[in-house]
């Protein structure tokens, strides 16, 4: 389903290169794919090429069997918009909106009318638990509700791909694992593919594929 291909991406800052090189892996349709590594590692640089927020120096991401990577930025945002989904750290939510609102938002931008917006953003709220707290803005609810409301923003416009970078970091430990177990549920239920950068041992426990990344490189794969 996104497979990269030979990728390098250097950064050189001060006379020191980092980033990745070299990396090349492929995460199958309905997968939850977890990338480990220590801080510095290359997650966030590889989530951002797979994400395409970023073009590699060298090697190539394929989605579906198709080269992306080199499409002009007009393709990748629509691409973007259409088939990928994101959910940050910081989660991203537009403070001044209501839950469903922030859903309904990318929903509205793929040009859905109000009432079928509206009727997607629900379902992908009730699916995450958080049908009572439609109308609360995102300070009005708990990290772990925010990181669901962020989550059923990702997928409320159903894409193949999801995208994740640290979506347990500001959540405690008893909110990381029920988080990925509904990411595992959702990969199962709409085949969609996510790939996660995260330490959190809870997250890791329940990746279908785990990468491990260690100076910009994938050390090993399982
Ligand atoms: N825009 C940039 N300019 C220069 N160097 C960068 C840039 N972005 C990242 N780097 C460097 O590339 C390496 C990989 O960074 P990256 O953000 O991908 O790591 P990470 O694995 O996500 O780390 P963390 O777990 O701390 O989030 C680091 O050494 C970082 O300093
Ligand atoms: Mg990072």
């Amino acid at each position: 389903m996104l497979e990269l291909r030979n990728i390098t991406r250097a950064y050189e800052l001060g006379g020191e290169r980092a980033g990745v090189f070299g990396v090349s892996l492929e995460v199958p349709k309905a997968c939850l794919a977890v990338l480990a590594g220590p801080s510095g590692s290359g997650k966030t640089t590889l989530l951002q090429l797979a994400g395409l927020l970023d073009a590699p120096d060298e090697g190539e991401v394929r989605l579906d069997g198709e080269t992306v990577s080199a499409l002009p930025e007009r393709a990748r945002c629509n691409l973007r918009l259409r088939r990928l989904g994101f959910v940050f750290q910081a989660f991203n939510l537009v403070p001044v909106l209501s839950a469903l609102e922030n859903v309904m938002l990318p929903l509205q931008l793929q040009g859905l009318a109000e009432p079928e917006a509206r009727g997607r953003a629900e379902t992908a709220l009730d699916r995450v638990g958080l049908s009572d707290r439609l109308h609360h803005r995102p300070g009005q609810l708990s990290g772990g509700q925010q990181q669901r409301a962020a989550i059923a923003r990702a997928l409320a416009p159903e894409p193949l791909l999801v995208l994740a970078d640290e979506p347990t970091a500001s959540l405690d430990h008893a909110h990381g694992g029920p988080l990925m177990d509904l990411m595992a549920a959702l990969a199962q239920e709409r085949g969609v593919t996510f790939l996660v950068a995260s330490h959190d041992p809870a997250v890791i426990a329940r990746a279908h594929r785990v990468f491990r990344l260690a100076d910009g490189r994938l050390v090993s794969q399982d």
